[in-house]
Formats: structure tokens, C-alpha cells, sequence
């Protein structure tokens, strides 16, 4: 049997010298053996504490040896103190404490050696430490950032949101683009801006969007903004535009008309209104609402049961906002595909079929694949994908809806309309198509701007392009796509930017 021995003693030193306290096993404290440096000290001093310490019980080594466990200094100088320690040729400098005289002025008042404390320790100087670089940066590059649902920074980006819509509505890309990129570097942050000297770090914040983070932060709101939500014609094409169908040039070719309501469209002779924009108005109301985590996951369900009925090699997966952890969302996206390969074009079509027989499809308007699997991912950013896929208006019971339908006040219907969206893409591209479709829109641009100026690579949302080595590279999960691309993975309720 192993016997631990009756006292505990400190790892095996060499033997200490012959001319250190001949009276060492009658000290108090055999633990601890200390070391007096004399530089600082001076001679007359040490002799004067190394008396002290004996007569109260303490070893104390003449000799810097193995055996020493505490070296005690008055030099403050740590580096020259070092410099000197590391030249006595010791065989483990790292065991010993190196300590300020103050550790011992406190054992010698208490009368038995006080626990070695940071204050106490005289640090070894690092050489060279490394230039101090900044831990947190935050990168220009939204996929590069982990940004979460939670907002800090709210009453800057709301703010940056308007003024972004405006310049997008005037048609000036670059500064609409540079709002929205300072808004999405601002909800990564988690912390809240409580000042503008706190961003000078922060990428993609430039003169203008500072100036109004100041007035924001010094008057509670920024006028520029105010202006602009009081503007007519603003209020007016951000009114049209909310219209499902409705773009940005249609609702200005309305403005010019001196539309300024839907009543007033509507009753405009003249204007033809397509079949999107028609269900966009008969359904305004429930379409405008946003749709809950409950009714998505209803509608799920009801779209999960009308595939398996069609084919059990059915793959369906949450897409867009609500995959990226959203409470609200504008519609439901999916993605909706086959093992079997080539046969997901059909799925969707049998999909519409199947809704529309339960008397559940309230619009559709169906795109079918122009996927060509030699062309070369687009440079463009707002490049539509290729693959099959649908836009709908689903009608959705509330009796399928755990807690019950979002309702507008004094609405008593039992249903409600629902904008969905599906996806079909061919299973070998379904990494892509995910990644493509959980968005946020931010987050994808500034994946393939990254993937073009950091990795010669081209990425959308059929495929990714190498072109240092003029290949595609496969990909069956998200992951692989990151690790790809050089990039940390980043989980989809990070990818809010
Ligand atoms: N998307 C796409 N091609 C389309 C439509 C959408 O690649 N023809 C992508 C968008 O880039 C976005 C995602 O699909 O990243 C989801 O689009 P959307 O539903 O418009 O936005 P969400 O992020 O889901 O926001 P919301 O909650 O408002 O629906
Ligand atoms: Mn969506
Ligand atoms: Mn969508």
C-alpha cells in the first residue's frame, strides 16, 4: 500500500547549502526557503532581514540554489531582476516565486509566510510583447461577424433603414448600400453606442452616417430622418411598395400619375394591375401583418404533409428569416427537394396541385428551372437563382395555429392569408440553395464579396467557383462551403447582419 508521509513536503530540491542556518530543521516553516537578493538590498540590510527572519522561524538561504523556494527582491526593476535570475543557471525558474519585498514585510508581521498574492509577484517582462492587437475587431465582412436577433443599436439602424429606403427610392445605390452596411456593423455589436468616439474602430461608418449617430445620440432623433418620413413622396412610394408586386419603379410611375393612395390606384383608369399585384391588394391586409413563429410552423406542417402524400423521398427544410431564429417574419421561405435527382422540378409542380385541390392556395406564381449547370456562378449580387420555385398565397385555418391566428383588431375570420415562398433546387445543390436562402440579404452579399476579393472565388446560390484553379467545389452542408471559403462557420442565428 502507498503511504503518503505524515508531512507534506515541497518537491525534492538539491541539498542546500552547507553554509545556510545551521539550525534549518528547528525552523518554523520548512516549506518555504528564501532567497534575499542583495542588489538594491545592499549587504548590511540583508543580514539585517535574513536575522529577523530566522529568530521568527523562517529558512533563509544564503546561496540562490534549487532548493530556494522564494526570491525576495527591493529591486523594482523587474527586467534587470530577471535578467540577473536568469544567468544563476537554476534549473526551473518557472517553480519559484519572485517576490517583492512586500510579501516578506507581511510575513514578518504576521509571523508566518502570508500567501503569495498577484501584488506580491515581480512578473518577468515578456520579450517583445506582441504589438497589441486589437482582439475585437470587427470585420467589413458581414459573414465574417456573428449577429444574432438582438439588436443593441436599434435607434441607429431604424434610423439608417429610412435613410437607406430613400436613397434606394432615388436610385443612388452606393449610399443606400453604405447605410445599410453601417446598420448591419452596428447590430453585430454587443454592446450599445452610447457615444461616437466608441466606433472610431468600427468599419464601414463613415462621415455621414456619424454625423447622425451624433444627433441621434444628442437629441433623441436625427432630422434628416424626420424630413424624409415626412416627405410625400417617400411616404408614398414606401405605401406602394408594400404592395406585394409592387417595385420601386411601378410605384414611382404612380407617384408621377399623382397617385397618392390605393383607393386612388385602384379607381385610376388605365392602370393595369398584374396578377401578382392583384392578390397583393385583395390580401393586403393579412399579407402586410407579419406572420408568427406558430403560423409558420402551421404552414410547415400543412406543406410537409402534402409532399410526404406525393413521394416519401421528400426533403423539406425551414428557410430565411425563421431559420435565422426571427419571432416575425414578412412569409415563410422552404426549400423543397427529392433524393431522387431530377425529379424535383415535378415535386413543386404536384405540391401547387395538391394545395390548390385542398382549396388552400390563394395565388401561385410558379418559375420553372432555368438552372444550367455549366455556367459559372453570377457576379451579380441581386442575381435571381435559377432553380424551380414558387411564390404563394396560402390560406391558413386558424385552428391549425398553436395560441391562435395574428388578428387584426375586430377581424372575426377564422383564416388568414400567408406569403410563401419555395425553393426546388437539385439535391446536389441543396448546400447552396440553403445558404443562399437563410440570408440576411447583408449576409450573403458580403459572402460573395468576400468569396470574389479574398478567395478568387465565385459564389451564388447554385454553386462555388475557384478560379485559381478553374474548378467547382462540392458541397453537401453549409459547413463544407465555409470551410471552402476559409471562413469560421457561422450558425444561421448568427447570420442576422
Ligand atoms: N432569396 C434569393 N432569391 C430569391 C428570393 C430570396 O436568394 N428569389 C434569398 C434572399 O437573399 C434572402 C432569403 O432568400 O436571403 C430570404 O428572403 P426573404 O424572404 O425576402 O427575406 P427574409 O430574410 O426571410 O426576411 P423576412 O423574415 O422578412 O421574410
Ligand atoms: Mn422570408
Ligand atoms: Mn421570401
Amino acid at each position: 500500500m502507498f503511504h503518503a508521509p505524515a508531512t507534506p513536503r515541497p518537491k525534492k530540491r538539491s541539498k542546500p547549502a552547507q553554509d545556510s542556518f545551521c539550525r534549518r530543521e528547528e525552523a518554523t516553516f520548512q516549506d518555504v526557503r528564501i532567497f534575499l537578493v542583495e542588489r538594491k538590498m545592499g549587504r548590511s540590510r540583508r543580514s539585517f532581514l535574513t536575522q529577523l527572519a530566522r529568530s521568527k522561524g523562517f529558512v533563509v538561504e544564503d546561496i540562490l540554489s534549487d532548493a530556494v523556494t522564494h526570491v525576495v527582491s527591493e529591486d523594482s526593476q523587474s527586467s534587470s531582476l530577471w535578467a540577473w535570475l536568469k544567468g544563476r543557471s537554476l534549473s526551473d525558474l518557472s517553480t519559484v516565486n519572485v517576490l517583492d519585498i512586500s510579501w516578506f514585510t507581511d510575513s514578518m508581521r504576521e509571523g508566518r509566510p502570508v500567501p503569495v498574492e498577484t501584488k506580491h509577484l515581480i512578473q518577468d517582462i515578456l520579450p517583445e510583447a506582441p504589438k497589441a492587437a486589437p482582439v475585437n475587431t470587427v470585420s467589413q465582412y458581414a459573414c465574417q461577424r456573428r449577429t444574432t436577433t438582438e439588436n443593441n443599436n436599434r435607434i441607429f439602424t431604424d434610423a439608417f433603414e429610412v435613410l437607406a429606403e430613400n436613397y434606394e427610392f432615388n436610385d443612388i445605390e452606393g449610399r443606400c448600400l453604405a447605410f445599410r452596411r453601417a446598420a448591419s456593423v452596428l447590430k453585430s455589436l454587443p454592446w450599445a453606442v452610447r457615444c461616437v468616439g466608441a466606433t472610431q474602430d468600427l468599419p464601414c461608418l463613415g462621415e455621414h452616417t456619424k454625423a447622425v449617430m451624433k444627433e441621434i445620440l444628442q437629441y433623441g432623433r436625427s432630422f434628416e430622418v424626420e424630413k424624409i418620413l415626412s416627405d410625400e413622396r417617400c411616404q408614398t412610394l414606401k405605401l406602394f411598395t408594400s404592395v406585394f408586386g409592387v417595385g420601386p419603379k411601378t410605384a414611382e410611375k404612380w407617384y408621377r400619375r399623382g397617385l397618392r393612395s390605393f383607393s386612388e390606384v385602384l379607381a385610376q383608369p388605365g392602370i393595369h394591375l398584374n396578377r401578382m399585384q392583384q392578390s397583393g391588394f385583395l390580401h393586403y391586409g393579412d399579407i402586410s401583418r407579419a406572420v408568427s413563429k406558430a403560423e409558420a410552423r402551421a404552414v410547415g406542417n400543412i406543406i410537409d404533409e402534402a409532399v410526404h402524400v406525393i413521394t416519401p423521398n421528400a426533403i423539406l427544410a425551414l428557410t430565411g428569416g425563421f431559420r435565422r431564429g426571427k419571432d416575425f417574419g414578412h412569409d415563410v421561405d422552404f426549400i423543397l427537394t427529392t433524393t431522387e435527382l431530377g425529379k424535383e422540378e415535378n415535386l413543386l409542380i404536384s405540391i401547387i396541385e395538391s394545395l390548390k385541390k385542398q382549396g388552400l392556395l390563394l395565388f401561385s406564381d410558379y418559375q420553372a428551372s432555368t438552372f444550367d449547370i455549366s455556367k459559372l456562378p453570377s457576379h451579380r449580387f441581386e442575381a435571381m437563382d435559377h432553380f424551380a420555385k414558387c411564390f404563394l398565397i396560402l390560406r391558413l385555418e386558424g385552428s391549425l395555429v398553436e395560441g391562435g391566428l395574428q388578428r387584426a383588431q375586430g377581424d372575426g375570420r377564422e383564416w388568414r392569408a400567408v406569403r410563401v415562398d419555395l425553393v426546388s433546387p437539385p439535391v446536389d445543390r441543396y448546400a447552396y440553395t440553403m445558404l443562399g436562402w437563410t440570408g440576411s440579404r447583408m449576409f450573403e452579399r458580403d459572402l460573395r464579396r468576400f468569396a470574389r476579393l479574398e478567395r478568387q472565388m465565385l459564389l451564388d446560390n447554385h454553386a462555388l467557383y475557384d478560379k485559381t484553379k478553374n474548378e467547382f467545389l462540392t458541397a453537401t452542408t453549409e459547413k463544407d462551403i465555409f470551410d471552402h471559403l476559409g471562413l469560421e462557420y457561422i450558425e444561421p442565428w448568427q447570420r442576422n447582419a
